[in-house]
C-alpha cells in the first residue's frame, strides 16, 4: 500500500457548528492542508467545510495540495439528521452516503474515506462486512485513494484485514495513554503498513499535563504540553488530528515538527499512564 498523506497532522473539524467554514478558512490561513469530516450533521458540518475549501479553491489554492478525508456514519451514529435513505438496503445507504459528501465538499474524489465504527461491539456483525464491501466497491471505482476504518479494536480490525478483498488503509482511533497510546492496534497498523490516526490525544489524557516528568520534558522543549504529547504521538506513528478552535494553538501544532524527542524521552511518554 503506497497510499501517504500530504500532512502529517490533521484537522479535525467536529463539533464546530456555524463557526465551521471560518475556522476551516483560519487552519487554511494557518497552514493545515488536511482536514477531517463526516457526513453526521449530528457533530460535523460537512457542507459548510466544504464551503470553506471552495473559497480555497477559488482563491488559486489546488485541490490535489490538500488532504480531505470524511465518513459514513452508521444509523445508530445520527439523530433525526441521516444522510441516506432508511428504506434503503446498507450498500445502498453507504452509495448515497458517499454521494452527498463529494457533493457537500465540492470534490470529485477523496482522499480517503472511513467506516466511522463498526455497527457491533467487540467483534464485527455480517452488518459492518457489508458496509465494508460498499467502501471496498467505491474504492475500487477510483472515487477514493484510500479506505478505512475509525473506533475499531484490535479483534475488529484482525477480522476485517482477513475478510475483506481491500484491506483497511486508514485507522483513526481514540489514543488513551493509559491503554500505551493504543499500543496493540498500532501496532498491529505497523506491521500491515495501515496509516494510524490519533484523536483525544490531549482531551482523553487529562493525568498526563499532571505528571512532573511530562512538564519538565515541555519545558525543555520550550513547547506546550500539548505540543510535546502531538509530537510525541507522530514520532510513535500516530498522526495526531487537532480540532482546536485557537489561532495560537493552530500555528503551535503546525509547529510541533521543529523539535525531536529522543528515544528515553519517547519511551517515558508511551509509559508514563500505564
Ligand atoms: N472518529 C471519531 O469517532 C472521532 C471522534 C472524535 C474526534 N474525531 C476527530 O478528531 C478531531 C479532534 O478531536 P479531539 O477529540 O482530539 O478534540 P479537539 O476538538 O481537538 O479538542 C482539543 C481540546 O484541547 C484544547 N487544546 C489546548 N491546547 C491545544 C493545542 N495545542 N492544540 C489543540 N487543542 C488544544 C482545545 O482548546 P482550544 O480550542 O481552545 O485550542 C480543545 O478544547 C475532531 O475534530 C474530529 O475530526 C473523530
Amino acid at each position: 500500500m503506497t497510499f501517504k498523506p500530504i500532512s502529517q497532522i490533521i484537522y479535525g473539524t467536529a463539533w464546530k457548528e456555524d463557526r465551521t467554514p471560518e475556522l476551516v478558512d483560519l487552519a487554511i490561513q494557518k497552514g493545515f492542508r488536511a482536514f477531517d469530516t463526516a457526513n453526521q450533521p449530528k457533530h460535523y458540518q460537512e457542507d459548510l467545510v466544504g464551503q470553506a475549501l471552495q473559497e480555497a479553491f477559488s482563491k488559486g489554492l489546488k485541490r490535489e495540495d490538500f488532504f480531505i478525508q470524511t465518513k459514513f456514519t452508521p444509523q445508530g451514529g445520527h439523530d433525526h439528521r441521516i444522510p441516506y435513505s432508511l428504506d434503503k438496503q446498507l450498500p445502498e445507504r453507504v452509495q448515497e452516503s458517499f454521494a452527498s459528501s463529494l457533493r457537500n465538499l465540492g470534490v470529485e474524489t477523496l482522499d480517503s474515506y472511513l467506516l466511522h465504527g463498526p455497527h457491533s461491539f467487540p467483534g464485527l456483525c455480517k452488518e459492518d462486512m457489508e458496509v465494508w464491501k460498499s467502501l471496498e466497491d467505491i474504492y475500487k471505482s477510483g472515487r477514493t485513494k484510500s479506505i478505512g476504518v475509525s473506533n475499531v479494536n484490535m479483534q475488529q480490525l484482525e477480522t476485517l484485514c482477513e475478510l475483506s478483498s481491500v484491506t483497511p488503509m486508514v485507522v483513526q482511533n481514540r489514543c488513551y495513554a493509559d491503554r500505551a497510546w493504543d499500543q496493540e492496534v498500532r501496532d498491529f497498523c505497523k506491521q500491515y503498513s495501515i496509516l494510524y490516526q490519533g484523536f483525544s490525544l490531549l482531551t482523553a489524557n487529562p493525568s498526563v499535563y499532571k505528571i512532573r516528568e511530562i512538564g519538565q520534558l515541555a519545558s525543555k522543549y520550550k513547547v506546550t504540553i500539548g505540543q510535546l504529547i502531538f509530537r510525541f504521538s507522530s514520532q510513535i506513528g500516530v498522526i495526531p488530528l487537532t480540532g482546536t478552535t485557537d489561532p495560537i494553538h493552530m500555528e503551535e501544532d503546525l509547529k510541533i515538527f521543529e523539535f525531536t524527542l529522543t528515544e528515553e524521552e519517547i519511551h517515558l511518554i508511551e509509559t508514563c499512564s500505564i
